[in-house]
C-alpha cells in the first residue's frame, strides 16, 4: 500500500515512485508538513518538529501551550485569522461579514484509484492499481465548512497530486473568497525559484533566481493561463542542475487565472500555494453546494530538471491527454496561415495541398479565414458557415479533394469569440463577457463570448459540431487570440459576478468535452495565439498544442526548451516556416528550420508551391527522416543537453525507452572567430552498449558518448547551423 496511516503517532506517510511525502495531525487537529523528498522505508522522527516561544507569534485556543503556533508550524492546510499570518489556503466571509476559519481534523479514508474531479480536467489511472488517493476531512467549526483535502499517490512515478474540495454544510451561504488546491511548509529555504516568463511570441522562457524573505509568485489576470506566466513552479536545490539534484515541480491543471507563489517566513519555512487566482475572485456557496479546486501536480526528483521533466512527460503524455491520439504517431501536416494568411480560394488551397502531398506531407489544415466574411481579423467571428466566395463548394467539396491527395484534412476554429462585425453579435448582444455601461475593450478586434452561459455554450458546440459532421474533418486547430476584459456576465446576479471568469473556464471545459468526445477521429491541437493556453488542462481536451506564433528557428530554441520543461514532446507542435521569418525578419537555413521543428510534433507552415525544385527536395528529404524518427522523438524520454539560455548552443537528445536508438540535435546560432574546439556530454543512452552513428558511420560506446562526449567537427562553418546524429545500438557480434 503506498499510503500508510500511522495511529500512535497520527503519521500518514504517502510513498510515491521513489519518494516520501509525510503529515502528521499535531495538537487539537492540525495537519503538519514533515517531509517530502527521496523515499525512506521508515519515518521516525530524527528530524522532529520543533517548538519554542516565539515573540508575537501567538497560540490558537485552546492550546495554553505558548510553544505552539500556527504561525511557526510547517503546515498542510494553513488557514487565516488564529495566529498564522502567513498566506492561507482558504478564506471565507461568512454572513455576519467575519472571515476567520478554525478547521481540524476530522476523518480520512484511503481508497485505491483515483476519483475524477467533476467538470476539471485532472489526471487519471487506468487501473485502480496504479495510485492510491488519501482523502482528508477538515471541519471548520465557524463557517461551517468542510474541506475534504485529496492526495493521490502514483505507485510507479514520482508524483503526488492534490486538490481541495470546498462544502458547505451549514444551513446558510457564505463566500469563498480564495480556494486554493494546495499549500505545503517545506522546513527550509535553501532553494531558488524557477519559472517560465514570456509574451506573446517569446513564451515559456526560463528564469531561475535565489528564494527571498517574503513572497515570490506568478499569476495570471488575464482569463487564461497566458504567454506571460506560466502555471508551473519549480523550487530546486542550489546545487540542482540538469542531471543532478532535488527539484520540486508544481503544475497547475487549469486554463484560467492562476496564483502560484513561495513564501520565505522569518523562521525559513517556505510555503508553496498554488490554485485559482483569488484576485478578482469569490464563490458564493449555497448550503450544501461545494467548489471543487482544480488539480495540482507535484513531482520530486533528485535528478535534476531533466529527471523532473521526464516524470511530467511520461504522466501528462499517458495519463493526462486522453482520446485515440493519445498512443499514435501525430501527422505530419501543412497549414496554410503564414503562405495565405487571409488571402486564398480554392484553387491555391488545393495547390498547396497537392505539393504538400508530393512532398509526403500527410494532413493538410485549412486556417482562419475559411467562414462568413473574414478576409481579415476585423469580422465574423461567430459567423461559422463556410465563405462560399472563397469555398464556392463548400467544405465537404475541398476535404474530399484534399483526400483524393491521399491527405487528411484539418480546419481552424476560434470557438470562444465573437467579432462585433459579425451576425452572431448583432443578433446576441448579450453574448459576450461585459459590464453593464462599461466599454467593450476589443482585442484584436473581438469580445469574448460568456462561456459561463449555458445557452451560449450550447450554441457553439452545435455550430461547431455541425460543420465536424459536414464534412471529413480529422483534426481541429482550437484558437483563442485575446485576453478578458470588463469579465462580468447578463445572466449572474450582482454577488455571483466575481464568479465569472472561473464559470467560463467550466462552461468551456464542458463544451470541449462534448465536442472532442462526440468526434473522437478527430485530432484536435489547441492554440491561444500559439501557445498563450500551452496548459495541462487543456491537454486533457487536446493532445497537443500550437507552442508559439513565432516559427522562427533561434526564438524557436528557447521556447522548445522551456516548454520541454514540462510538456511532452508529443504536444509541442513545431513547424518550418518560410525566410525572411514573419515574426522576427531572421534568415536561417531551411536544415536548421527542419531540425528544429522535428525536435517537436512536425509540419510546415509556408507556401510550398514556392519551393525551389532544391528546397523541395530538401523538404521531401526532411519529411522521410522525420517518418523515422517520429515514435522516437514524440513517446522517446528527452534529455536536455546545452541551454540556449546560457549560451550560443542548443542539444537535446531523444532515446526509446529500451535505450537502442537515439536521436541528437546540435544547434548553433552564430559563428565566431578562431572559435575554441567543442564538444558535449550525451546523456540517457546505455553505458554498457555502443552506438552507431548513421552520420559519420563511427561505432562508440555509450559511456564514451556520455562521459567523453562528442567533438563539434571544425567543418561547421556560418551562423545558424544545426547537426543532427542517429544512433544504433549495435549488438555484440554485429
Ligand atoms: C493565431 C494562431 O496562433 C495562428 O497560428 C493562426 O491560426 C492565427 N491565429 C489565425 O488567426
Amino acid at each position: 500500500m503506498s499510503i500508510e496511516f500511522t495511529a500512535s503517532t497520527k503519521t500518514f506517510h504517502l510513498k510515491a515512485g521513489n519518494t516520501s511525502y509525510v503529515l502528521q495531525i499535531v495538537n487539537e487537529g492540525f495537519l503538519a508538513h514533515l517531509y517530502w523528498g527521496r523515499k525512506v522505508s521508515d519515518y521516525r522522527f530524527a528530524n522532529y518538529l520543533q517548538f519554542k516561544d516565539r515573540g508575537f507569534s501567538g497560540n490558537p485556543y485552546p492550546s495554553q501551550d505558548r510553544t505552539f503556533s500556527l504561525d511557526t508550524l510547517p503546515q498542510e492546510f494553513p488557514v487565516y485569522g488564529t495566529t498564522d499570518y502567513r498566506a492561507p489556503i482558504v478564506q471565507v466571509q461568512l454572513e455576519n461579514g467575519t472571515t476567520i476559519t478554525d478547521f481540524r481534523y476530522d476523518s480520512h479514508q484511503i481508497i485505491s484509484g483515483k476519483p475524477a474531479l467533476e467538470g476539471l480536467p485532472a489526471t487519471y489511472v487506468e487501473s485502480n492499481e496504479e495510485a492510491s488517493t488519501l482523502e482528508i476531512v477538515m471541519n471548520d467549526s465557524l463557517s461551517k465548512m468542510k474541506a475534504v483535502l485529496s492526495y493521490t499517490v502514483f505507485e510507479d512515478r514520482n508524483v503526488i497530486t492534490r486538490s481541495v474540495r470546498y462544502i458547505n454544510e451549514g444551513n446558510k451561504p457564505f463566500r469563498l473568497l480564495r480556494a486554493m488546491s494546495t499549500s505545503l511548509d517545506f522546513r527550509d529555504a535553501d532553494f531558488d525559484f524557477l519559472q517560465l516568463t514570456g509574451a506573446h511570441e517569446r513564451e515559456r522562457h526560463i528564469e531561475r533566481q535565489p528564494l527571498r524573505s517574503g513572497t515570490q509568485s506568478v499569476e495570471s489576470r488575464r482569463g487564461a493561463s497566458s504567454h506571460q506566466f506560466h502555471p508551473f513552479i519549480a523550487l530546486l536545490r542550489k546545487n540542482a542542475d540538469e542531471q543532478n539534484g532535488d527539484v520540486y515541480g508544481f503544475s497547475f491543471v487549469y486554463s484560467g487565472n492562476f496564483l502560484a507563489q513561495a513564501e520565505v517566513d522569518p523562521f525559513q519555512n517556505t510555503r508553496v500555494t498554488m490554485g485559482v487566482n483569488p484576485f478578482d475572485f469569490a464563490w458564493k456557496l449555497e448550503a450544501g453546494e461545494s467548489f471543487q479546486a482544480p488539480e495540482v501536480v507535484m513531482v520530486y526528483s533528485h535528478e535534476g530538471l531533466g529527471g523532473m521533466s521526464r516524470t511530467y512527460h511520461d504522466l501528462y503524455r499517458t495519463r493526462l491527454a486522453r482520446g485515440q491520439f493519445r498512443d499514435k504517431e501525430r501527422p505530419i501536416l501543412i497549414n496554410n496561415w503564414e503562405a495565405t494568411y487571409f488571402d486564398f480560394n480554392t484553387e491555391k488551397i488545393e495547390a498547396i495541398a497537392r505539393a504538400g502531398s508530393e512532398l509526403g506531407i500527410e494532413l493538410f489544415v485549412l486556417d482562419d479565414g475559411w467562414f462568413g466574411k473574414r478576409d481579415d481579423d476585423k469580422s465574423s467571428l461567430g459567423d461559422w458557415f463556410v465563405n462560399k466566395l472563397k469555398l464556392p463548394n463548400g467544405l465537404a467539396d475541398l476535404a474530399n479533394r484534399v483526400r483524393n491527395m491521399e491527405m487528411e484534412f484539418g480546419l481552424w476554429f476560434e470557438p470562444e469569440m465573437v467579432s462585433v462585425n459579425s451576425d452572431l453579435y448583432r443578433q446576441n448582444p448579450d453574448w459576450c463577457l461585459h459590464v453593464p455601461n462599461a466599454t467593450r475593450s476589443e482585442g484584436r478586434n473581438q469580445l469574448i463570448l460568456d462561456f459561463s452561459r449555458d445557452d451560449v455554450c450550447e450554441y457553439i458546440t452545435k455550430v461547431v459540431s455541425d460543420i465536424l459532421a459536414s464534412a471529413p474533418i480529422t483534426y481541429v486547430k482550437w484558437d483563442m487570440n485575446r485576453h478578458m476584459t470588463e469579465i462580468g456576465s447578463a445572466l449572474l446576479p450582482a454577488d455571483r459576478q466575481r464568479e465569472t471568469a472561473h464559470r467560463y473556464m467550466l462552461g468551456l471545459y464542458k463544451v470541449m468535452e462534448k465536442i472532442t468526445t462526440s468526434f473522437p477521429h478527430i485530432l484536435f491541437e489547441s492554440c491561444s495565439g500559439g501557445g498563450g493556453r500551452f496548459d495541462p488542462g487543456m491537454l486533457y481536451y487536446m493532445p497537443q498544442t500550437w507552442t508559439s506564433d513565432n516559427t522562427d528557428a533561434v526564438s524557436r530554441l528557447k521556447i522548445q526548451y522551456g516548454t520541454s520543461l514540462i510538456y511532452p514532446i508529443s504536444s509541442i507542435g513545431a513547424h518550418v516556416s518560410a525566410v525572411p521569418n514573419h515574426q522576427v525578419n531572421r534568415i536561417t537555413p531551411l536544415k536548421m528550420r527542419g531540425d528544429v521543428a522535428s525536435s517537436g510534433n512536425f509540419g510546415y507552415e509556408l507556401d510550398l508551391t514556392k519551393l525551389t525544385e532544391e528546397e523541395k527536395e530538401e523538404v521531401k528529404q526532411q519529411v522521410t527522416d522525420y517518418k523515422k524518427i517520429r515514435s522516437l522523438v514524440q513517446f522517446g524520454d528527452f534529455y536536455r543537453l546545452l541551454s540556449p539560455f546560457e549560451g550560443n548552443e542548443t542539444a537535446w537528445l531523444f532515446v526509446n525507452k529500451q535505450k537502442n536508438e537515439a536521436v541528437v540535435s546540435y544547434f548553433r546560432v552564430l559563428n565566431e572567430p578562431n572559435a575554441p574546439f567543442r564538444s558535449f556530454t550525451l546523456a540517457g543512452l546505455n553505458p554498457d552498449t555502443s552506438y552507431h552513428i548513421e552520420e559519420t558511420g563511427e561505432v562508440i560506446g555509450g559511456d564514451e558518448l556520455m562521459y567523453a562526449g562528442i567533438a563539434i567537427p571544425t567543418s561547421l562553418s556560418g551562423d545558424f547551423q544545426s547537426l543532427v546524429w542517429h544512433l544504433k545500438e549495435v549488438k555484440a557480434g554485429e
